[in-house]
């Protein structure tokens, strides 16, 4: 393959036709302003603006805190199990469109509970889209369900209780929210839990967070991809760690700078990242807040930074089905048709040869 001589409006379509994952977004980081006044006129909700351009004004976010402040307000909208499925669903088919196979859905139970809302409400509605999705769209999903982090150890574990009837609806654990002044530590019996029961374990670290939170959320929760990450950079010998050991980072470009973690695209680390040998992909995080879903995640990143090519492009999406939870064959089965699709784009890039004419 002569990913080379590819020229940087073939690569915008390159990014975006590809075959990918993804596998990092939070779905009620998916609820479109125009999505949320339509649940909230369904559910009698007042909201605290009285049209879509006022909420979108409010999205402009100084750090973290600033932005889980509106968007926990925000899923206040959602009610019943048809809300779910309706934010679900307008994902899916969004994430269809991008040539997305494969989706890890996040989802934070606790914000829901804490409304009354129960467990059984929000993961049937989320899990009937996924089966829709299965179903209509061939698309494959799976679901997170995120312990937030600000809250208690003991509220985790009463969460976890919840969750237990639905085993067979989610397939990990994931940690969300404020990270700092929240370290891994505060979660380890839990995560140990979530362990022992065989589910799979991922982790918010190093966004804002300090590299001693990635270390920790290795060591101590056992985390088997880390959410963002991006501080890993800070410390030499977590680089090489997470290169040497394969640990995917699961980084969210355009979130990165709404929430002011880089002052903009172009002082993302994320080339450095890769070009240390870590297993990097790219994800949208919450697309409805920060400006983009998946393949805008991809563009914006490569026309900021001149290091990416179509080699990098191969790369990251070969990683995302690589670092998803899915048995190797489907893995395989993927990583074939991306193959293939690169191949194809070389073909159609490489001049037919003139027989000597
Ligand atoms: N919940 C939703 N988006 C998040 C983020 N970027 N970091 C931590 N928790 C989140
Ligand atoms: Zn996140």
């Amino acid at each position: 393959m002569n990913l080379d001589k590819i020229s940087r409006k073939d690569l915008y379509d390159i990014l975006c036709n590809m075959p990918k994952a993804e596998l990092h977004i939070h779905i009620e980081g998916s609820l479109e302003p125009e999505l949320l006044f339509e649940l909230a006129t369904r559910n009698g909700i007042l909201l605290p603006y009285a049209t879509i351009p006022e909420l979108r004004a409010a999205y402009d976010f100084t750090d973290l805190q600033s932005f889980l402040d509106i968007y926990y307000a925000g899923a206040g909208v959602l009610q019943n199990e048809e809300d779910f499925f309706d934010m679900a669903w307008a994902y899916l088919k969004r994430a269809k469109t991008e040539h997305i196979l494969h989706a890890e859905i996040f989802f934070d139970p606790q914000t829901h509970m804490a409304r009354g809302i129960p467990f059984k409400t929000v993961i049937n509605g989320l899990d009937r889209a996924i089966s829709q999705a299965r179903e209509e769209l061939g698309l494959s999903a799976s679901l997170i369900p995120c312990f937030l982090r600000h809250l208690s150890e003991d509220d985790a574990f009463a969460a976890l209780e919840d969750a237990l009837p639905f085993r067979d609806k989610f397939i990990g654990v994931g940690l969300d929210s404020s990270e700092r002044g929240n370290p891994p530590e505060k979660f380890a019996r839990v995560f140990a839990r979530c362990r022992e029961l065989g589910l799979r374990l991922v982790a918010h670290a190093g966004e804002e967070g300090p590299a001693e939170y990635i270390r920790h959320a290795l060591d101590l929760l056992h985390a088997e991809r880390i959410d963002h990450g991006v501080h890993s950079l800070d410390d030499p010998q977590l680089v090489a760690r997470l290169a040497q050991q394969q640990i995917p980072l699961t980084i969210c470009p355009l979130s990165n700078v709404k929430l002011r973690v880089f002052s903009s695209l172009s002082a993302h680390n994320i080339g450095t990242l890769l070009a240390a040998g870590i297993a990097v992909t790219i994800n949208s995080d919450d697309p409805a807040y920060f400006g983009g879903y998946l393949n805008r995640n991809y563009t914006a990143t490569f026309a900021a930074l001149p290091e990416l090519g179509a080699r990098e492009a191969y790369q990251l999406a070969r990683n995302s089905f690589q670092a998803s939870f899915v048995d190797e064959s489907i893995k395989n089965e993927w990583i074939r048709e991306l193959d293939e699709f690169f191949s194809g784009m070389e073909q159609e890039l490489t001049p037919a040869p003139n027989n000597g004419k």
